[in-house]
C-alpha cells in the first residue's frame, strides 16, 4: 500500500504567461477551485493522507492559505520549497527525509484527471510492491508528449520524448509511483541540455532493471495538462459542466475527506 504522495507545485509556468508572472499556476482557477485541489483530490481518493507539496521560494504562505492546516480534513501537508526549477526527479531530493525508506506517489501540480465514475481510484488497489508505474493515456497526437510501448504484462518495453514517428499512441501522464529506491536513483541523474533532471531519465533506470510498469487510464478518464491555456480552459468547462449540468463535484476536498470517513 502507497501511504505518501508528493505534488510538485513549483515551476516557472512560462506557458500560462502573463497569467503567472505574479502567480504560481497552481493556484490560478480551475472554476470554482485552484487548480491544486485537483491533484490533491486525486491523492485523498487513493486513501493517501500524509502529503508533502513543493513550491517556490517564498510561495508557501500562499498556499497555506488556501489548503487544509493541520490535521483539518484527516490529512498532513508538509510544505518544501524548491528553489529553482531543476526538474521532475529534483522532487525526490527535496523530498528525501519525507521518503524515507517508503513507496511514495509523485502528482504533478498542473495534472487534472477526471473519470466520469467519481470515485474512480487510479491506483489504490494497484498490485504494487517495488520498481516504478506510470500511467499512461491514449492521445491523439502521441508527437506532443512523452510516449511510452508497453508488452502485454504491462511492461514498459521503450520510452521516446516527443517522437517524430510513435510506436504507441500511449502518453505518459504526471501521476506516477516510485519505490524507497527513487531518492538514490534521483541522485545518480545528470542535468539534460536544458539544464534540468529529467523524469524519463529516471525512468528508464527503472525500465533498465525490467522495473518499470504501466497501468492504461480507463477510456472513461480524462487526461488535461492545465500548464497550457487551452487544457485549463478546458478543465474549467468540464468542471462547470459536471457540477452544473450532473451535480456531482469534482476536486472537493471535504466531500472525499466525508466519503473515507477522515472527518
Ligand atoms: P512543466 O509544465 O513542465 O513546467 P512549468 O510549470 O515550469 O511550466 P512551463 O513549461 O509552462 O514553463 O512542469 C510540470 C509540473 O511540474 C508543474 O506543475 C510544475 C512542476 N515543476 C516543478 O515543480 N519543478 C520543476 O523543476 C519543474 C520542471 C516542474
Amino acid at each position: 500500500m502507497i501511504k505518501k504522495g508528493i505534488i510538485l507545485a513549483a515551476g516557472t509556468g512560462s506557458r500560462l504567461s502573463p497569467l503567472t508572472k505574479s502567480i504560481n499556476k497552481q493556484l490560478l482557477p480551475i472554476y470554482d477551485k485552484p487548480l491544486i485541489f485537483y491533484p490533491l483530490s486525486i491523492l485523498m481518493q487513493n486513501d493517501i493522507k500524509n502529503i508533502l507539496i513543493i513550491v517556490n521560494k517564498g510561495q508557501v504562505d500562499q498556499f497555506k492559505k488556501i489548503l487544509p492546516i493541520k490535521n483539518n480534513l484527516g490529512i498532513k501537508i508538509q510544505y518544501k520549497e524548491q528553489i529553482k526549477p531543476a526538474g521532475l526527479p529534483d522532487a525526490f531530493l527535496i523530498g528525501k527525509n519525507f521518503i524515507k525508506n517508503d513507496n511514495v506517489v509523485l502528482i504533478l501540480g498542473d495534472n487534472f484527471f477526471y473519470s466520469r465514475n467519481i470515485r474512480k481510484t487510479y491506483f489504490k488497489n494497484i498490485k504494487f510492491k517495488n520498481g516504478a508505474n506510470i500511467l499512461l493515456c491514449p492521445v491523439k497526437k502521441p508527437q506532443l508528449y512523452g510516449v511510452a510501448k508497453i508488452n502485454k504484462k504491462n511492461k514498459v518495453l521503450e520510452m521516446i520524448e516527443k517522437p517524430k514517428n510513435p510506436k504507441s499512441n500511449l502518453a505518459i501522464t504526471g501521476l506516477y509511483i516510485f519505490d524507497k529506491n527513487v531518492v538514490n536513483y534521483s541522485k545518480l541523474l545528470k542535468p539534460s541540455k536544458r539544464n534540468e533532471l529529467e523524469i524519463i531519465d529516471l525512468l528508464k533506470i527503472y525500465q533498465k532493471k525490467g522495473e518499470l510498469t504501466a497501468k492504461k487510464i480507463n477510456k472513461d478518464v480524462n487526461w488535461l495538462d492545465a500548464g497550457s491555456v487551452k487544457d485549463l480552459s478546458l478543465a474549467s468547462q468540464l468542471v462547470k459542466n459536471v457540477e452544473k449540468i450532473k451535480g456531482k463535484k469534482i476536486g472537493c476536498l471535504e466531500e472525499i475527506a466525508l466519503k473515507n470517513k477522515w472527518i
